[in-house]
């Protein structure tokens, strides 16, 4: 892996988006490391950041300036084929809107990074994870036929099922309420520590981000305070 053990190593990293004539600095050259099996929050007001962090690391956009290394590789000199090998066979991703496909079951649809992944030996697992995110009776059933809290379980197996080495998640109970929040962020907890998944995090709510290992704050683009959380 490199890097002293971090799997996520951010330096100087920028990120500018152009919109129109105007220049948008959402990201002023922040420096972080996470290591292996760490579980990070990343925290901050609407537009600090988080989303564009997220999306930098999770190979779904470009970063500006600096220098962003994932597993040992500078994002920003692999391929789109390298990049797309990243995104299939190491990252899970979870957003705030679950964006499960509606003509798929829940075990199809957490199959699905199985298949793309060509991974068919593996296709087992996925009714694996939903037993073990609680759904075992609820494999069959269709998106519209789940409730918003099983909607995002599914979603949360669906993004563990490559076997990833980093989850993001996006706001990942946002849509939840606090019961289904609080489940959403015990399940992270666990399969992070059994599966030694390196999680990160963005999320507005305190309670929850609290229960990473980490916090980070963003504020405008930049890191406010990067904050360890012992726990007792
Ligand atoms: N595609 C884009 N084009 C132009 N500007 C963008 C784009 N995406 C985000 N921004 C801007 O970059 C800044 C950071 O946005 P980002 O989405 O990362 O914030 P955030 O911390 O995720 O906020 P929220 O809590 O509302 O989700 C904001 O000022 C936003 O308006
Ligand atoms: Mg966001």
């Amino acid at each position: 892996m490199g890097n002293n053990g971090y799997i996520i190593k951010a330096e100087a990293l920028k990120k500018v988006y152009h919109l129109y004539a105007e220049e948008i600095v959402a990201l002023k050259g922040i420096n972080a490391a996470v290591k292996k099996g760490e579980f990070v929050s990343v925290m901050g007001p609407s537009g600090a950041g988080k989303t564009t962090f997220l999306n930098l690391v999770g190979c779904l956009d470009k970063h500006t300036e600096g220098r962003l290394e994932v597993l040992g590789s500078d994002l920003n000199s692999l391929n789109e084929n390298q990049q797309r090998n990243m995104r299939l066979h190491h990252l899970g991703f979870v957003f705030q809107e679950f964006f499960l496909v509606k003509e798929l079951t829940a075990l199809e649809n957490v199959q699905l990074p199985i298949i793309f992944a060509d991974d068919y030996k593996n296709l087992g697992w996925a009714k694996h994870l939903l037993e073990r995110v609680g759904l075992t009776k609820r494999m069959n059933h269709f998106p519209k036929e789940l409730s918003g809290g099983e909607m995002q379980r599914v979603a949360v197996a669906r993004a563990l099922a490559n076997k990833p080495d980093i989850l993001l998640a996006d706001e990942p109970t946002g849509n939840l309420d606090t019961k289904n929040a609080q489940g959403i962020y015990d399940l992270f907890r666990q399969l992070g520590k059994e599966e030694s998944i390196t999680i990160v995090a963005a999320t507005h709510n305190v309670k929850l981000g609290y229960q990473a290992d980490r916090v980070i704050h963003l504020r405008e683009g930049s890191i406010e305070k990067d904050e360890v959380i012992v726990k007792f």
